[in-house]
């Protein structure tokens, strides 16, 4: 018996079976209920996402026999002809092997004669961009009168090399990549239709992989059935596709935040011996900091990563106690060291990334390195709301409360019995006395927050230190970044032995 492929059993038969292309099936349905169809159209973004299939369902709809609404019925003898692919009035050519200008008049020269059995033809011109320039040349011609009885569907994956001249003269649909969660779901549902049995996450493995293609997605999932039979195992995925467990990615993350150098280095010598590479180990660690990174911003889990139950309790839990900036810190490492790993000792390259990784994370608590580092650089820029005032004059100056400092930190712990809204805000914060101004060092967010509160803060500093005492807010972040920055300078002179 003959085996057909998933992505031809799948393939979209009606506008509302098409996947992650809203915007573009919405549009095309109404035109075709209001019946502005369009001679010429460009479908263009990358492989595998709807742009050929589309295109029949738009031949389908326009040649149905009985069409009621938008959809081809699916049924009469021209859709099922079309389903078929042995509908006369439907021209598919591949451009890429049939760009050249004599097929390219010959298919012209048809443009004339009516339709057989529809009421449109329909030509269909894949990878588009690889006509010769004399093909293109003959087809503008008839691209700018053209009978009225014909549709003309260019799809192409790189639209920059569509002339303007044709590209102008056709309504464009730029389609996206498939979503990670609408290929999982597919496949999914794929795998429930045919009784075909999963590990819970699976999918997720296969999702990544196929980078929003779903044809890819689709083709993988073949080769997983072949190899797995009735129940695909994660186990024999992570092996198919050949990426590295998430165990070993958690298990090396894990060890930065245990201080435990040897356990992570272990591991990745282990991981490397069982056959893997040392990019198939940077993308895992940078995906799984990734989706930590997401994970901590978003509180929760975002309809857009699909990680399954199990996956997103376990890196929770890694995560406990780490702050968003912290997991920052590691990806942007990661991503600008990514060239350390194409030279000559991929492997030396590797645990070097992994144990600057691991001093990186030495510096988690960047606030704190700031407020010990003898107070702020005069390089940091100061904000709008700084206020030029003289320093205190001390004599003058009396303590309202016995039990507080006359310190920055002092004032924070007064303003928390005064206006403890602000109070304890800043109590997270690095706060410094800096020449007779209270000065707060804050991100952006919380920068908005005290421009509202500023003439309440002034009003307790003037209560608290005496009335000329000024006030800043100064971008924290600033300071962090460029510790970030400095220390990954470090890092890299490290290589330039
Ligand atoms: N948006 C989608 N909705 C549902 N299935 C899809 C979609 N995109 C791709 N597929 C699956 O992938 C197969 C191939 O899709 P299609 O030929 O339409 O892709 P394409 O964008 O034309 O790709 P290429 O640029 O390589 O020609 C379909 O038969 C279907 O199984
Ligand atoms: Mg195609
Ligand atoms: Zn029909």
């Amino acid at each position: 018996m003959n085996y057909t492929v998933i992505a031809r059993r799948w393939r979209p038969k009606r506008f509302d079976d098409v996947i992650g292309q809203p915007h573009i099936v919405a549009t095309i349905k109404n035109s075709l209920k209001y019946n502005r169809i369009a001679h010429a159209y460009l479908f263009t973004g990358p492989r595998g996402v709807g742009k050929t299939s589309l295109a029949r369902i738009l031949s389908k709809a326009v040649n149905c026999l009985n069409r009621t609404s938008e959809e081809p019925c699916g049924e009469c003898d021209n859709c099922l002809a079309i389903d078929h692919g042995t509908f006369p009035d439907i021209i598919e050519i591949d451009a890429a092997s049939a760009g050249r200008i004599e097929e390219m008049r010959s298919m012209l020269d048809t443009v004339r004669y009516m339709p057989m059995k529809g009421l449109y033809k329909v030509y269909i011109l894949d990878e588009s961009h690889m006509l010769t320039t004399q093909a293109k040349d003959a087809f503008l011609k008839t691209l700018e009168e053209p009978p009225g009885h014909n549709i003309f569907v260019l799809a192409t994956t790189e639209a920059q090399k569509i002339p303007y001249t044709i590209m102008s003269r056709c309504q464009r649909f730029d389609f996206r990549r498939i979503p990670e969660s609408e290929i999982t779901g597919q496949l999914k549902r794929i795998c429930d239709d045919e009784a075909i049995t999963y590990d819970e996450g699976v999918f997720s493995y296969v999702a990544t992989e196929a980078d929003g293609s779903l044809r890819d997605a689709e083709s993988i999932l073949d080769q997983v059935i072949a190899y797995c039979g009735r129940h695909i195992a994660e186990r024999d995925v992570i092996n198919i596709i050949g990426i590295v467990e998430k165990e070993v990615l958690h298990g090396i993350i894990q060890s930065i935040f245990d201080n435990n150098l040897k356990k992570g280095l272990e591991i990745i010598d282990r991981t490397l011996n069982q056959g893997y590479d040392v990019h198939q180990i940077y993308r895992g660690l940078v995906e799984t900091l990734r989706h930590m990174m997401i994970l901590k911003v978003w509180e929760s889990l975002p309809p857009f990563l699909y990680l399954g139950e199990e996956e997103y309790a376990r890196l929770s839990k890694l995560m406990e106690g780490l702050e968003y900036y912290e997991i920052q810190n590691m990806v942007h490492y990661l991503l600008k060291a990514e060239d350390l790993l194409r030279g000559p000792f991929p492997k030396v390259s590797l645990e070097i990334l992994y144990i600057n990784l691991y001093n990186l994370s030495k510096l988690r608590d960047v606030d704190k390195v700031i407020s010990t580092m003898g107070r702020q650089p005069d390089s940091l820029k100061e904000r709008e709301t700084e206020s030029l005032a003289p320093p205190p004059r001390e004599e003058e100056e009396k303590i309202p409360e016995k039990t507080f400092e006359r310190n920055a930190e002092g004032f924070v712990e007064y303003l928390k019995e005064k206006m403890p809204s602000v109070g304890n805000m800043l109590e997270g914060l690095v706060v410094t006395m800096e020449k007779g101004k209270f000065v707060v060092h804050a991100d952006k967010t919380s920068h908005v927050m005290f421009r509202h509160r500023e003439d309440d803060i002034r009003k307790y500093l003037a209560e608290f230190f005496g009335a000329d005492t000024g006030f800043a807010v100064r971008d924290g972040g600033e300071a962090k970044r460029n510790i970030l920055e400095e220390y990954v300078r470090e890092a890299e002179s490290l290589f330039k032995i």
